[in-house]
């Protein structure tokens, strides 16, 4: 009655940001994702009859905090007549940072406790249990590149190409490894709820989608660029322009996309996004991530670089 998964953070290139319906957790706006290979979270799910209720690690510390949204995924996943559960999630990456921790972490974990209970679900089945926790969650369930509608009754995500069909690399840049002060739901939906902008972005969403979708299918590098780093700007404009307003970035965070700039000015393939967080995450061609890699490095209030392939899908460990 135990099983471990492992899954990996994704990076949304067209943001999801905003939901249509808080209840059931569904986005107001598709999106679209890379998921990366070098951070993982691993998760282990234990079912024990006699316990009093659910235990929470992470990285070996017990959190309160995050618990109710734990005992909820689970709850989703094995329905509510369950054994409580003992709960271990490690990371190699800094967690609740805008490094999309809680997409692996629920990703992992609905992929552990569906096996640890014996339950056999399709992947689209999965990314709609992890889905309904965390939107982002719903996209790890998928590698490479992977796509989160907005449309139908329930999340609904699907495949777009597979990591190896076009290898590019991230570098993620950390200016800040602290936690980030407001969560993304709460952030969505004051911008929802205030931001003057929030209409107009999620009017133009299908546009970018459509964008994106078909510089990935031709594999077009500059095409991606342009219109990611649009859609992440906007988002954050979305957000800047809330009341009160939600700047995630620091002095550093600004830095880095001058380091960008100036390499895309040197020719260089690479281009930007950011997520609600400090960190920055360069997107390049492979042949591009030494040197993206050393420019981050050397730009003033970088704390630590990470750099990452794509990666695969959500998996399973083992179970027993
Ligand atoms: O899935 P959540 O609730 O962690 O929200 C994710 C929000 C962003 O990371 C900012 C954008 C995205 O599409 O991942």
């Amino acid at each position: 009655m135990q099983a471990t998964a492992i899954a990996q953070p994704n990076i949304a290139l067209i943001k999801y940001w905003g939901k249509r319906d808080v209840e059931r957790n569904l986005p107001a706006v598709g999106s679209i994702s890379i998921t990366l290979c070098a951070l993982y979270t691993e998760v282990n799910v234990e079912l024990v009859a006699d316990l009093p209720g659910d235990v929470l690690l992470v990285n070996g510390v017990e959190n309160q905090p995050m618990l109710p949204r734990v005992s909820a995924c689970l709850d989703r996943v094995l329905g509510e007549k369950r054994a409580f559960a003992r709960v271990a999630s490690d990371s190699n990456f800094p967690i609740a940072a805008g490094l999309a921790s809680s997409a692996s972490a629920f990703a992992a974990m609905t992929v552990a406790a569906a096996a640890a209970a014996n339950l056999s679900y399709t992947s689209e089945a999965l990314a709609r249990l992890a889905g309904a926790t965390s939107g982002s969650a719903a996209r790890s369930l998928f590698g490479g590149y992977a796509e989160l509608s907005n449309s139908g009754d329930t999340i609904n995500v699907s495949s777009l190409c597979e990591p190896e069909s076009w290898p590019l690399e991230v570098v993620v840049a950390i200016t800040e490894p602290g936690p980030k002060p407001t969560s993304s739901t709460v952030a969505m939906e004051l911008s929802r709820q205030t931001s003057p902008f929030y209409d107009r972005w999620v009017l133009q969403q299908e546009h970018d989608l459509d964008v994106a979708r078909a510089a990935i299918l031709k594999r077009d590098f500059a095409q991606l660029a342009t219109i990611a780093e649009h859609n992440c700007l906007k988002m954050h404009s979305v957000m800047w322009a809330s009341r009160p307003p939600m700047v995630f970035w620091n002095a550093a965070t600004m830095r880095c996309l001058q380091t960008v700039r100036r390499l895309q000015g040197e020719g260089c393939n690479v281009f930007f996004t950011i997520d609600a967080g400090p960190q920055v995450k360069a997107v390049c061609l492979p042949a591009e991530v030494e040197r993206v890699r050393l420019a981050l490095a050397n730009t003033p209030g970088v704390q630590k670089i990470m750099t990452s392939s794509l990666g695969s899908a959500a998996r399973l460990v083992n179970a027993a």
